[in-house]
């Protein structure tokens, strides 16, 4: 059967930088808060001039992305973008990028499940490569989260928390690939939690989506019930992680780096914690670059390349969980 397999990744982060001590001038909050409870000391931000969408922050990363895998745009069978925070309403940033790619009709598929974009990102690039409908898949997580965060002192909860960035995958089915790609995955959704992070406005449930007292009511902004999340993510991360191992008959062992989604460092502490996994197994950047939600795993993963942490025949557990309530684990072997 084809796999699929990561011919290539690349990644891009604004050059701004935004300090904890940043966001304390513009709100009531310090440095030694945000890193005691998520670990962050910085987050790149656009610098909010210009229009400069999620699109173009993809557009950067795939560029990387093609070039080392020595693909032309034309050689690209399908886009698949997955991000919270898109250019515009509608239409979704995949057919944004497919046309500053320069393409003319290649599909492009959006995906819309936040911090775990990766994973059904890469379950939906998998799924069509083995279905034979297309073989060289263009997968790009990326987010603009700054631009749309509330930077007085009522938003500080969420707002510490998120940056900006974009990383991309060049995906190809491969006949020959043996017991590489795909080993196991495991993926879940919860609707009933959806309000426990969430951005309202604009909404089509409202009439009209948005208003000028909606704005004053700060309804555009993230809302988030951080404590429950925090529950959430320390028992589901270790329980769908198990399901995976179980599922490819593996154990701790026989993992090389475990890449969790980076949401919290305290978080995947924990979670690491009650999976019994090594310190320096565990992948964290969350520190330089905050939560960028579905370009988390993604950029998380072309640093870890680049560091010689992964290789070749490297096995990597990824898990995730966030808005939805979404949340899902997947073994890969590159
Ligand atoms: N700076 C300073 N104080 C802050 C603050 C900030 N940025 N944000 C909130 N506070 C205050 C609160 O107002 C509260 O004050 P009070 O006790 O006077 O009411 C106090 O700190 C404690 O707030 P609480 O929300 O209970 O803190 P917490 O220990 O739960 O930490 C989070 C908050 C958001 C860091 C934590 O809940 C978390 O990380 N949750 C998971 C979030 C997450 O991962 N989201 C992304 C999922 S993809």
């Amino acid at each position: 059967m084809k796999q699929s397999i990561v011919r290539s990744t690349g990644r891009f982060l604004p050059d701004r930088v935004v300090t904890n001590d940043d966001l304390a001038a513009w709100m009531d909050t310090t440095d030694e808060w945000i890193q005691q409870r998520t670990g962050i000391r910085e987050r790149r931000w656009v610098s909010g001039e210009g229009e400069l969408g999620v699109s173009d922050l993809g557009l950067d990363a795939s560029k990387i992305a093609l070039e080392r895998a020595g693909w032309t745009p034309e050689d690209i069978d399908m886009i698949i973008f997955a991000t919270l925070s898109p250019d515009i309403f509608f239409p979704g940033p995949g057919c944004l990028l497919q046309h500053k790619l320069g393409l003319s009709s290649t599909p492009a598929v959006d995906i819309r499940q936040q911090c775990t974009g990766f994973l059904y990102g890469l379950m939906t690039a998998d799924a069509y490569i083995k279905s034979g409908y297309a073989n060289r898949i263009l997968f790009v997580g990326a987010e603009i989260h700054s631009t749309g965060l509330d930077i007085s002192t009522k938003g500080r909860d969420v707002t510490v928390i998120f940056g900006d960035g974009a990383g991309a995958l060049c995906i190809e089915g491969d006949q020959t690939a043996g017991n590489k790609g795909v080993l196991a995955c495991s993926l879940h959704a919860q609707g009933k939690y959806a309000d426990a992070l969430m951005t309202e406005a604009p909404a089509s449930r409202l009439n009209p989506r948005i208003s000028a007292n909606m704005v004053e009511e700060g309804r555009h902004y993230p809302t988030m019930d951080g404590r429950n999340v925090f529950k959430l993510a320390i028992t589901r991360l270790p329980q769908v992680s198990k399901v995976v191992l179980d599922q490819a008959g593996m154990s701790m062992d026989d993992i090389d780096l475990v890449i969790p989604h980076q949401a919290n460092l305290r978080i995947n502490q924990a979670f690491g914690q009650s999976m019994g996994i090594p310190e320096d197994k565990m992948f964290h950047n969350i520190q330089r670059y905050g939560n960028t939600t579905a370009g988390s795993i993604p950029i998380a993963i072309d640093e870890a390349i680049e560091m010689g942490l992964i290789r070749e025949g490297s096995t990597v557990l990824f898990a995730g969980l966030g808005a939805g309530l979404t949340w899902g684990a997947m073994i890969y072997r590159f």
